[in-house]
């Protein structure tokens, strides 16, 4: 049996490709010619890369096939083992993930974002008047990093006195692109939360998994901690998508009239900000045994990339994927992956980016690009790095 080989493909592991667009074109020939690709490359160990809609998905739904125990990123492998492995909520299978899932769920729900809106869309005022004062601003950065650091300081139960200063540490952890465990004032901060919740249970993500119990046992302090350190850099991806939705708002004029008239398109443009910037580049998985995938043999043990950008574009699923559309439908993106390991925080980075649509619309009266976007070079995230600004509020 013969893997299919597809040299462009490497160059997926280079961040360039992904900021310069160059990944796009790669991946409309792997859907259309080699939708399951091995490599083989140095430094890194040797992975499939699956760029299919019908196939992401599918590879998402059977967590018994394709593990995320082994990790869910692809990183090099002087890196080793990932610390969360068997741990976090994304780095676990069943049964241990829907015993962490359930633990969790309850704060990540409807109720619960219901119950957080007045406050997400405070912080949006407060984000856009600061903007909106300082002349010009870096979107990117200044309001939608700030808001995903916001957000996931409120779900893990942050004081409002303690808000700038740890909203502050999250963002140089975030720009660091390093693990928050190496970033010492936040994790020391987060362990004083741990000691203060556990004394003094609060309404908190920190509480539920200091309290909840997986097969009858309490978590460890570092489950707890690297717990907290999953949600942490995951909510990352709450800033990017908003700050990629914004971007696409002003390449593309006629669809801000649009949403601007009618604010009953705002949840489908939600799903098409999230859909266009598919902010999460990919997901891997680990196959759990040898295994037949278009006329190809998968080994145990291979890691699977699922290229979630590329399924958001795949043209059998989607019609003119490459048109930004707010009023698209359907719309059955899979920007915040499927199947168990579903994005636990989109219910509230749903509410989030729906409150600053309608904040955009009902209280800023003109806004400009003042130079051009920087994309993020990752293999991992996409989006603007930098998004030069200026706004007026009405
Ligand atoms: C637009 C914003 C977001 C996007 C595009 C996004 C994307 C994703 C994706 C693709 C996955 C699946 C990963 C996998 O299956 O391996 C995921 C899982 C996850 N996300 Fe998000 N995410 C967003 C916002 C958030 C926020 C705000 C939080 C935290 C509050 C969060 C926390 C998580 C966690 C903890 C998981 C792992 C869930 C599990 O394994 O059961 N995400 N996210």
């Amino acid at each position: 049996m013969t893997h299919a080989s597809y040299e462009a493909a490497d160059a997926l592991l280079d961040p360039r490709a992904h900021a310069d667009g160059r990944a796009d074109g790669i991946w409309r020939e792997m859907r259309a010619s080699h939708p399951w690709v091995r490599h083989e490359p140095d430094g890194y160990p040797a992975f499939w890369s699956v760029t299919r809609y019908d196939d992401v998905r599918s590879v998402y739904a059977d967590p018994e096939s394709f593990s995320s125990q082994g990790g869910v990123l692809l990183r090099p492998s002087a890196n080793g083992e990932d610390p969360g492995t068997g741990l976090t909520l994304a780095l676990t299978d069943p049964p241990r993930h829907n015993g962490l899932r359930s633990m969790l769920a309850p704060h990540f729900n409807e109720r619960s974002a219901r119950a957080l809106a007045d406050r997400l869309r405070q912080d949006v005022r407060e984000v856009l008047a600061r903007a909106a004062d300082s002349g010009e601003f870096d979107f990117a950065h200044d309001v939608a990093g700030r808001l995903s650091s916001l957000l996931i300081a409120r779900l893990l139960g942050v004081p409002d006195a303690d808000l700038d200063t740890v909203v502050r540490w999250i963002e140089e952890a975030f720009a660091a692109a390093k693990p928050m465990t190496s970033h010492v004032p936040l994790t020391r901060y987060v362990i004083d939360l741990m000691e203060q919740r556990d004394e003094e249970p609060a309404d908190d993500a920190i509480s539920l998994l200091l309290d909840g119990e997986v097969d009858e046992e309490l978590l460890t302090e570092t489950e707890v901690l690297l717990n907290c350190e999953n949600l942490l850099g995951a909510s990352e991806n709450a800033g990017l998508s908003i700050a990629a939705g914004m971007a696409a708002l002003l390449d593309h004029p006629e669809q801000w009239h649009d949403l601007r008239e009618h604010p009953e398109i705002q949840a489908g443009a939600v799903e098409e900000i999230l859909r266009w910037g598919s902010s999460a580049t990919h997901s891997m998985r680990t196959a759990t045994s040898d295994m037949e995938r278009d006329g190809q043999r998968i080994r145990k043990g291979e890691r699977v990339v699922l290229w979630v950008r590329s399924a958001n574009r795949d043209e059998k699923e989607f019609d003119r994927p490459e048109e930004f559309d707010l009023r698209r439908r359907p719309n059955r993106h899979l920007a915040l992956g499927f199947g168990p390991h579903v994005c636990i925080g989109q219910t509230m980075a749903r509410h989030q980016s729906r409150i600053f649509l309608d904040e955009l619309v009902t209280s800023v009266a003109s806004f400009e690009q003042t130079g051009p976007v920087t994309p993020l070079a990752s293999i991992a995230v996409n989006g603007p790095a930098r998004l030069p600004m200026r706004l007026k509020l009405k």
